[in-house]
């Protein structure tokens, strides 16, 4: 039987180190708030006109390919998760390709989004490409360059401390070793809460923030320059948040999607080695570690280094975990997500 495993991992975050109190010179908030709400003491922020969320996600692959003990040139398909990418369009996949020289291949190029979930569902698709027998090498990618759009004023402060850059990258090969391998992956969405956790502006709902009713029409002035006011009174060109929506709901999901996955494989939690949850707060990652009574050793967190990284989040842990030589060859890792959209997942990971 042909399962997945991962062959080599790699992750790269900006040398510059942003603290809280760095913030709080730009919007009313404190250290003590940041810490005591999410556990982040600091994030990193990427060199602008310099590293992009491609050259981050190429700088994580370049390390990843080297530990799979393979040439750039063996790479047959690449998947990038992202929600920051460099163009609205093209997608980074491509941007990736080019960046590491491995446009002679002509491999195919796979973007997803699917936000803080982004990692976890790009290893689903990739493991049935490579269950499928159809490719042998598949990179996949998880980077963000968030601190391009974020809102610096007090507005936008819950939202901004948050979150910060980052990247990081898998080699996906087939093992036919018995029991190793990705074991289950389980992928969820609920559309309903789509504008709770969003940037959804500009977007072909027409660039105004809300309904057509409350902010009418985008005007068009000299025949060319549309005015969406209602966009720029409500800032609908930064990312918005419930946070306390989105907090309610992840510790409920989380520990859901994980028993999905146990109950998938029939093992249970005193079987897992290492879970490296999403990155998204602190105090979700406790929660959700108290619930499953996991001992501090058998989870891994790093938010209050980088903050929350969204589709990089999970792969930067992973490979710390990996460096720190707290994954070894058959443990059970299992990885879970929850974010935007909302979506959330979990993946089984016999090492
Ligand atoms: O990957 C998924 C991504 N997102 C998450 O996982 C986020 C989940 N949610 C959270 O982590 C929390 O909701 C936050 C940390 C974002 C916010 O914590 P909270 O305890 O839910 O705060 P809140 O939004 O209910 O706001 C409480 C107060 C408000 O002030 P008032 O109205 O009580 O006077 C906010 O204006 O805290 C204020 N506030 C801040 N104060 C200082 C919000 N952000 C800040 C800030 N600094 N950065």
């Amino acid at each position: 039987m042909i399962r997945s495993r991962i062959a080599g991992v790699g992750h790269y975050v900006p040398s510059r180190v942003v603290t809280n109190d760095d913030l709080s010179k730009l919007m009313e908030t404190s250290d003590e708030w940041i810490q005591e709400r999410t556990g982040i003491k600091e994030r990193r922020y990427a060199e602008k006109h310099k590293e992009t969320t491609t050259t981050m996600g190429a700088s994580a692959a370049k390390i990843a390919i080297d530990r799979a003990g393979i040439q750039k040139e063996d790479i047959d398909f690449i998947i990038f998760a992202t929600l920051s990418p460099d163009y609205y369009f093209p997608g980074c996949g491509v941007l990736v390709q080019r960046a590491l020289g491995i446009t002679g291949t002509e491999v195919g190029c796979l973007d997803i989004r699917q936000q803080c979930t982004g990692f976890v569902y790009a290893i689903s698709i990739a493991d049935q490409f490579i269950r499928t027998g159809t490719y042998k090498n598949i990179l996949v990618i998880g980077s963000e360059m968030h601190s391009m759009g974020l809102d610096y004023s007090d507005q936008g402060r819950n939202v901004t401390v948050i979150f910060g850059d980052g990247a990081g990258a898998a080699v996906l090969q087939p093992t036919t070793k018995p029991g190793q391998g990705i074991l289950t992956t389980r992928l969820h969405a609920d559309g309903t809460h789509a504008e709770e956790l969003a940037f959804i502006s500009p977007g072909s709902h027409g660039g105004y923030y809300g309904n057509v009713e409350e902010y009418g029409f985008p005007e068009v002035e000299n025949g060319e320059i549309f005015v969406y006011q209602g966009l720029i009174d409500k800032k609908g060109y930064y990312p918005n948040m419930n946070g306390p929506l989105v907090f309610k709901t992840a510790v409920v999901k989380f520990p859901e999607v994980i028993q999905e996955a146990m109950d998938d494989i029939g093992v249970e939690t005193k079987d897992i080695d290492m879970l490296i949850p999403h990155q998204a707060n602190l105090r979700i990652s406790q929660f959700v570690q108290k619930k499953l009574c996991l001992p501090d050793e058998k989870v891994w967190n790093n938010i209050q280094k980088y903050g929350n990284t969204t589709a990089a989040s999970i792969p930067i842990a992973l490979c710390e975990a990996w460096e720190a030589g707290k994954i070894n060859e058959g443990d059970l890792v299992c990885l879970a997500a929850f974010g935007s959209g909302f979506t959330w997942g979990s993946a089984l990971i016999r090492w």
